[in-house]
Formats: C-alpha cells, sequence, structure tokens
C-alpha cells in the first residue's frame, strides 16, 4: 500500500468554485490524492471532520524589513513571515525598491541572502524600478523573467523620495513588460496635489493624522488611477493597480475592464474595513498608510466590487512601523496586515457577505493565477500542498498579543471574528498549529513564477 505523508480526513475542500467533502493526501510536499475516502498509510493522519480545509493564502502586496521614511519597516522578513504563516499564508509578495543605479540582479540576490535564512513561507518578488539605468533595465528585464520575477511595479507617487517614475518611463516599462509576458503593478496618487496641500496644512500648523487624508482625498488618487488606466487602454499593456481604494479610480478600472483591458484590481482589508474616520481617532497616526482610507461611498463601492468579480484580489501591503510621533508629515506610511487578511475574508464568508469560495478565488486563487504561480492557489492533485484548516466556530479577538509580528500595536486591536485558522502546513509541513508558530525559519523556498500568455 502506498505511504503518505500526510492525509487530511473528512475536511470540506475549498477551491474558489466549489466546496465538497473530500480526503487530502500529502506526499513530498505535494497535494499527492484527492478522494472521499483514502484509505492509506500516513506518518501523520489528520482528522478535519467539521472543519474547512483551505489552500494556504498567497499574500501580493508586503515590505518587510523596507528603508522607508527615514526608518524601516518594523517586521524582518523572519517575523513577517511568522506572521504569514499564523494567518494561513503560505506565499509573501516582497516589493524590494531600486536605489538608482542597481541593477534587478543586485537587488534582487541582496533580498534572497536574507529570505533563504529567514522566511517561515514561500516568497516571490515584483521588483520596484525607480531608475532605468540609461536603458539597462529594459533590457536585463528579460533575465529577470526568465528567473521568475514577472512582474515590475511603478509608483506614480513617493517623488521627494526619489521613488516616482514619470510619464515616459512608465510607457517603456508597460511596453517592455507586456513584450516580455511581465506586467506592471501602480501605486497611483498624484504627489504634486499632494505636496501643495501638504505645505498648506504645515504653514496652517494643521499637523494631526486627519491632514494625511485631507492631504490626498479621493480625487487625488483617482486623478492617478484614471492616468494609469488610460495607458493600458492605449499601450494595449496589462497592468495591475495595488491597493485601490477610491472608488472614482474603481470605477475607471472596471469601465476598462468591461472594454475587455488587461486590467487587474487590488485592494486591501484597511480599505473594506476602515474609513477616512479612524484619522479623527486618538490613535489615528497608526491608519496613516498611503493611499489612505477614504469615505463611506468608496467603501460601499470597495465592497460592492468584491461581491460582483470586478475586484480581483485582497492583499494587505503589510508595512507596519511602530508607534510613532503624531505629525502626520513625519510618520512613516504604512499599516500591519499580514497575519488578518485571511481570517478577514474569511469571516466575511462565515457572516455571509461572501462565499468562502469567494474568499478563497480573492486570497490565493486569482493571485497565483495573475501572477504565475503554478503550483499554487488550489487544493487539487500536483500543486504544493499549501493548506490553511479553518475552524467555521472558533471565536478570535484580535489583539497585539495574539499576533506574530513585531509591531507594539495593530490597527486590528479588538477586531471580533468569527471563524479562525487552526492550522497552515506550508508544501506538507505544519508551521502554524492552534495559536502557536511552529514552523522553521528558512523553510520558506523562492517561487519561480511563469510569464504570462499573450
Ligand atoms: O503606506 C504604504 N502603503 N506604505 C508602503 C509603501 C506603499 O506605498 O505601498
Ligand atoms: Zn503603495
Ligand atoms: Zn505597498
Amino acid at each position: 500500500m502506498k505511504e503518505f505523508d500526510l492525509i487530511i480526513k473528512n475536511g470540506t475542500v475549498v477551491t474558489s468554485t466549489e466546496s465538497f467533502l473530500c480526503d487530502v493526501a500529502v506526499k513530498d510536499g505535494k497535494i499527492a490524492a484527492m478522494a472521499q475516502n483514502i484509505e492509506a498509510d500516513a506518518k501523520e493522519i489528520y482528522d478535519a471532520a467539521g472543519k474547512l480545509v483551505l489552500p494556504g493564502a498567497l499574500d501580493a502586496h508586503t515590505h518587510m524589513a523596507m528603508p522607508f521614511g527615514g526608518t524601516v519597516s518594523a517586521d524582518s522578513y523572519m517575523a513577517g513571515t511568522r506572521a504569514a504563516a499564523c494567518g494561513g499564508v503560505t506565499t509573501i509578495f516582497d516589493y524590494p525598491v531600486q536605489h538608482k543605479g542597481e541593477t534587478i540582479r543586485g537587488l534582487v540576490n541582496s533580498k534572497k541572502e536574507v529570505l533563504e535564512k529567514e522566511a517561515c513561507v514561500d516568497y516571490a518578488m515584483h521588483c520596484c524600478i525607480t531608475d532605468l539605468n540609461e536603458g539597462e533595465i529594459l533590457e536585463e528585464m528579460e533575465k529577470a523573467v526568465a528567473e521568475g520575477i514577472t512582474s515590475f511595479k511603478c509608483f506614480l507617487v513617493y517623488k521627494k523620495e526619489g521613488m516616482m517614475v514619470d510619464d515616459g518611463m512608465l510607457a517603456r516599462l508597460m511596453l517592455r513588460a507586456k513584450e516580455l509576458g511581465a506586467m506592471i503593478n501602480i501605486h497611483a496618487e498624484n504627489p504634486d496635489l499632494i505636496d501643495y496641500y501638504t505645505e498648506k496644512f504645515l504653514s496652517e500648523g494643521k499637523t494631526s493624522a486627519w491632514y494625511h487624508y485631507m492631504s490626498r482625498p479621493e480625487f487625488v488618487e483617482a486623478e492617478a488611477d484614471k492616468r494609469a488606466v488610460h495607458w493600458a487602454k492605449h499601450l494595449d499593456a496589462p497592468l495591475y493597480l495595488v491597493h485601490m481604494a477610491d472608488k472614482e479610480g474603481l470605477e475607471a478600472c472596471i469601465e476598462a475592464k468591461e472594454e475587455g483591458a488587461d486590467v487587474f484590481v487590488e485592494t486591501c482589508p484597511q480599505y473594506l474595513e476602515f474609513t477616512c474616520d479612524v484619522y479623527k481617532r486618538e490613535d489615528g497616526r497608526n491608519f496613516v498608510c498611503s493611499p489612505p482610507m477614504k469615505g463611506q461611498e468608496s467603501q460601499d463601492a470597495l465592497w460592492k466590487a468584491i461581491k460582483n468579480g470586478m475586484i480581483d484580489t485582497v492583499a494587505t501591503d503589510h508595512c507596519p512601523f511602530q508607534s510613532y510621533e503624531d505629525d502626520f508629515t513625519k510618520i512613516p506610511n504604512g499599516c500591519p496586515g499580514v497575519e488578518n487578511l485571511y481570517p478577514y475574508m474569511l469571516d466575511a464568508a462565515n457572516s455571509g457577505k461572501i462565499t468562502f469560495e469567494r474568499a478563497v478565488e480573492l486570497c490565493s486563487t486569482n493571485v497565483a493565477k495573475i501572477f504565475g504561480c503554478d503550483n499554487k492557489g488550489s487544493i487539487s492533485v500536483g500543486k504544493d500542498a499549501d493548506i490553511v484548516i479553518y475552524d467555521k466556530d472558533k471565536d478570535f479577538t484580535i489583539s497585539v498579543d495574539n499576533m506574530h509580528s513585531d509591531l507594539d500595536h495593530t490597527i486590528w486591536e479588538g477586531k471580533q471574528l468569527h471563524g479562525y485558522p487552526i492550522r497552515t502546513y506550508l508544501r506538507g509541513n505544519v508551521v502554524y498549529d492552534n495559536g502557536d508558530f511552529v514552523g522553521t525559519p528558512g523553510l520558506g523556498e523562492y517561487v519561480k513564477r511563469s510569464p504570462r500568455k499573450h
């Protein structure tokens, strides 16, 4: 009789399209068999009766150990990926930022060196391009794609920080990405408007967190969203808009999608949960991220698109900083979320707001498909055994004390969830068990991605 490493018995498997009672057998890190009743020997048998068996989430947007705003984001790769594992995320996509003049290879290697030692879950990278190095980067992109880096990020913002690309550079990158079967991801906000408002509020002595929102309101994001979509349509190039937070920009994306443009939209749990009112709270500084949370109308539009399929992915933009001073111009931008993504979206499913299949699609299957992770994103034979066991009946209240990152606070403090992951497997290895991280730094592997098909 065949011996498996693991059999998960009696659980309900959830894919992006259906849910069904099924045993899942794992061998050498892969899902090796799926059937109603697998009778075979295994080193471990896990009884998942009454539980859901889900594919691990892929968080398409994180910034671990990122130098930013005069400091470095609080979670190292070890802490951030440990938190990921405990929230059912089995692959992260990090965003290393190119220093001016740096090659893609130099950038990727410097990160891989750390990730190989520290990563507790698998990892991919979208490289942020800030400098074409007189065209060398456009050449180098071909090699990067061959090595599995099939997406690159452009900031239409952070001009003073030296990270912004202008429209000429953006167009070159989009066209080159299209040619290579790669894609450009865009952070869309208008930097000149932000600078104008920031200076105005500073001169008026208005420095509270509320003015972070007031200096980057809805139309500041919408202008850049629309510009990005304009280029995608007219250059006929694929585009992935990260952390969509405003209704007007979202509507431009939906219109482009309906016209057949290759436009993908990501939003984040923080935009689905909070509005700009958080910036009026005493701890408003903790919610400072870019783009900021917007008004209720934008949040409603995001939920509508979550429900009707017009948003493609939910990712976290995990970029936490320790508690900071109150002046909005000095607060490094970014919020935590990698451990909260899947539980939050699954709670939305458990309460009937969306289906479990849709939660799986948004957090796992679509991410794997859009970004070419051929072995990830589904519970099916041949895929990596990245599996989350979810208890629909377990109540959980998020607190900084039960999170696994290095952060000294969480914007999710006090959030009550009905249902919670109780176990995470990374390629068949248990890395999270009922509240405890039980994985190993360095177990995470690089995910080599496939180019997009034309
Ligand atoms: O505020 C944010 N989002 N910080 C991280 C960098 C980015 O813009 O994605
Ligand atoms: Zn961004
Ligand atoms: Zn980001």
